[in-house]
């Protein structure tokens, strides 16, 4: 009898796979031949299938570089390095949603302020969100950020040797100062002078960023039965219990979460989202950019030296140097600009979704893109131009200042490390400050050149795209100096 059942279960069991093969075989022969034959973008433009992985922003320029400033790069998806194009999408009066990329992260999750795809919610989170940076929530932030440059400084002084890893310091930095500001956590990494390790589990689970955001098809695949998310569900559990232990304080000083969550709210599931927000959105982008920052730094010491000239004659003796004394530093902004531009931390741009009557270009080649296509706008390829900004692969922070403006840049809109229009980075001036104030207080205080046997080759050749960057190691050799000496 047991047999009996035992067959008559092996037999439904083959009938059923048999059935799902055909269905699944069926289905996908359609999806091809559509696809190959009466796809609405076929016509437009060709296919250029590039596998999504780890350095795909890299992949996707040279796809740019073969076959222009508009590609394929999937059955519906294009890849934008056209500065008309980008100016629609992400202009002001811009019908651009946001890209089913975004459903990846709320898949996991409630949404965040970034997730919303909905643009009535994300502007009323928006609004809520913009309080917190907002010219007088920025001044209350300085003083927090002053004493983790001051202690950033003091340890690296400490780490005075030959070489010093300072992909690392920085990152440390970055998280601290997200932790302390965002929402009065003490990470206290560079204090500690090593990782969290819920930090290193956050950038293990980053990886799938870069692979869902071109195969969102796969998320329910495996995002949704939980298969390969363990670091994530594990940041998720953390940043509700620091959300818990933030909302049972009065902080002595602001912090973002007290203008994003209400003292009374009871449901505190609902912010965490936010808290997780906070954290991936202000630390790695700011980091990586620092990183750049200094890897050009050693490669162009008469940057360095400029830089140190000026300060020095602004500010003479004075050891260390707030935020509000480096806020007007338009040489000191033409680096940061200049590192952007060069190294953007989101490189292959963000995803948005054309409204139902499509976009129509100005001018050039491309026309049309139809309605409901997904696009990218290529930041990296876009910030290389040398129509918007000629001798793009010269690292000229003068561009940026009355020095070379009217030569060398060319149209501001292809600058877009921050993004543009309502989905811009809400905490671009707080990234604007806190790099300011490392890259000026690092100046002074040291000369900074590569270290012994260093080359910059692991910082550009391991550097991960996994949406935000993740960038390789840079060693590198601190040698002090006496302030206001050169
Ligand atoms: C160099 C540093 C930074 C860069 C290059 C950068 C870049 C970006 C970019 C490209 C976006 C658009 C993302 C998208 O549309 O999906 C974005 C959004 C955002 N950024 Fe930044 N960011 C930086 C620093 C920061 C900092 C310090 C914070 C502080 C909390 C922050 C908070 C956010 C938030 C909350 C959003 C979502 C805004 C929205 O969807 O309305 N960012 N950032």
């Amino acid at each position: 009898m047991a047999a009996l059942l035992f067959t008559a279960a092996g037999g439904a069991l083959i009938v059923s796979w048999t059935a799902a093969l055909f269905y699944f075989g069926a289905l996908c022969t359609s999806i091809l031949i559509y696809r190959a034959f009466f796809h609405r973008l076929r016509k437009l433009y060709s296919l250029r299938w590039v596998l999504p992985h780890l350095q795909y922003y890299s992949s996707a320029e040279k796809l740019h570089e073969k076959y222009g400033e508009i590609v394929r790069t999937g059955p519906r998806e294009l890849s934008i390095a056209n500065v008309d194009a980008a100016a629609l999408i992400h202009g002001p009066s811009s019908r651009c949603t946001k890209g089913p990329w975004y459903s990846v992260l709320v898949a996991l999750d409630l949404p965040s302020l970034q997730s919303s795809r909905d643009k009535q919610e994300h502007k009323v989170r928006r609004k809520i969100w913009e309080r917190a940076f907002n010219a007088k929530s920025l001044r209350e932030y300085e003083p927090r950020l002053n004493r983790h440059t001051f202690e950033l400084m003091g340890q690296l002084k400490d780490q005075v040797t030959d070489s010093v890893r300072i992909t690392d310091w920085l990152n440390w930095y970055s998280f601290d100062v997200m932790g302390d500001i965002g929402f009065s956590h003490d990470f206290g990494m560079v204090r500690g002078g090593k990782e969290d390790e819920l930090i290193t589990k956050l950038h293990k689970g980053m990886a799938g960023g870069s692979i869902f955001g071109h195969l969102t098809w796969m998320i329910n695949l495996l995002v949704r039965p939980g298969v390969g998310i363990e670091d994530i569900v594990e940041f998720d559990s953390w940043a509700h219990d620091v959300l818990k232990r933030r909302h049972k304080i009065q902080p002595r000083e602001p912090d973002v979460t007290g203008w994003i969550v209400d003292p009374d709210e009871e449901d505190l599931a609902k912010h965490v989202p936010d808290t997780k927000l906070l954290i991936v959105a202000g630390s790695d982008t700011t980091s990586s950019t620092l990183a750049w920052l200094c890897y050009e730094l050693c490669k162009n010491p008469a940057v360095q030296i400029k830089l140190r000239k000026i300060l020095d004659a602004m500010v003479g003796n004075k050891a260390f140097l707030d935020v509000e004394d480096v806020a007007n530093v338009p040489y000191l902004d033409g680096i940061i600009n200049e590192t952007m531009r060069l190294h953007p931390a989101v490189p292959s741009g963000v995803q948005r979704l054309t409204p139902p009557e499509g976009l129509t270009l100005p001018s050039g080649p491309y026309k049309y893109i139809p309605g409901n296509t997904i696009v990218w706008t290529h930041t990296h390829t876009l910030q290389r131009n040398a129509d918007y900004f000629p001798r793009p692969m010269t690292f000229i922070p003068e561009r940026w200042t009355d020095e070379m403006s009217a030569t060398h840049l060319l149209d501001k809109r292809a600058f877009q490390p921050f993004s543009a229009g309502t989905y811009n980075c809400i905490g671009q001036k707080l990234a604007m400050m806190e790099m300011r104030s490392v890259v000026a207080n690092l100046v002074r205080r040291f000369e900074i050149e590569f270290a012994e046997g260093e080359k910059g080759e692991r910082i550009e050749r391991d550097t991960q795209d996994c949406f935000t960057v993740i960038v390789g190691a840079l060693d590198v050799r601190l040698t002090p100096r006496t302030a206001g000496k050169s």
